[in-house]
């Protein structure tokens, strides 16, 4: 399976830090923040990647990761994303990389604890659709929202004024390939962007949405300077209790 890691958007939450750069690029402990979504598609044994960026900084990812060869990567591609035109705009700027099979999106932006490799080997052995990850939250309107139904997701809503649920979807999707089609039918939101909501509600109104309680810590690294320093936190808890 590919994956994705989509490193565009302003990064407008942590300006100043983001005036002169990419927030993907920002330090978390002792790592670029992008390293650890990439070691979170590694890990799950995915080896043909590409990275989905934009802005002035885009030269900086080559430089930094080049052709992907160090993290044992058998493919590093990138796309440009010319205006910050929403999470699934950018998705969907990888129709000829991803070539109609299933693939895996990772938010550049968010840290995860644990391998996503159990949720990943359980979509490859469902026949299609989509599988997103859901984890309890204090700050719900801060995110995508899931209302749960047993363990049934019944609607998604983005950033809710009164959330039906504390259930965060977090930033690391699975879709088929019908997911570019989707996309091609999206109409962008009130904030002019095409959302990765809309698309997951896509799959969901279909019955073609799975989804899963995330096990281990989530951080969504670039959504305000406190979870920046939630994520510096938890990485270095992390990093400590491994080998370098
Ligand atoms: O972190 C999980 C949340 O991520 C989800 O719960 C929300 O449903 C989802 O919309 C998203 O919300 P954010 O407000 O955190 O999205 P943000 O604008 O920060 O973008 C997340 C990542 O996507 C960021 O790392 C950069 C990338 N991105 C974003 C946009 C808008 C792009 O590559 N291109 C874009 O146009």
């Amino acid at each position: 399976m590919k994956g994705v890691i989509l490193a565009g958007g302003l990064g407008t939450r942590l300006r100043p830090l983001t005036n002169i750069t990419n927030k993907h690029l920002l330090p978390v402990f002792d790592q670029p923040m992008i390293f650890y979504p990439l070691q979170t598609l590694i890990s799950a044994g995915i080896s043909e990647v590409m990275v989905v960026t934009g802005g002035g900084s885009a030269g900086d990812f080559l430089r930094l990761l080049g052709d992907g060869s160090q993290f044992g990567l058998k493919t590093l591609n990138y796309a440009y994303q010319v205006q910050e035109g929403g999470i699934a705009e950018a998705i969907g700027l990888t129709r000829t990389f991803v070539g109609g099979d299933k693939f895996v999106v990772i938010l550049g932006d968010n840290i995860l604890e644990r391998s996503i490799r159990p949720y990943v080997e359980a979509f490859d052995a469902q026949p299609g659709g989509a599988r997103i990850l859901l984890k309890e939250v204090e700050n719900p309107r801060d995110y995508g929202v899931a209302e749960l139904k047993g363990s049934h997701v019944v609607s998604i809503v983005e950033k809710p004024d009164n959330p039906r649920s504390n259930f965060a979807v977090i930033g690391l999707y699975m879709y088929d390939g019908f997911a570019f089609d989707f996309i091609e039918r999206l109409q962008p939101s009130t904030r002019g962007e095409l959302e990765v909501t809309d698309l997951n509600n896509a799959y969901l109104e279909r019955g073609l949405l799975c989804a899963n309680i995330l096990e281990g810590w989530w951080c969504d690294a670039g959504s305000s300077i406190d979870g920046l320093l939630q994520a510096n936190i938890h990485a270095a808890e992390l990093r400590r209790g491994q080998p370098r």
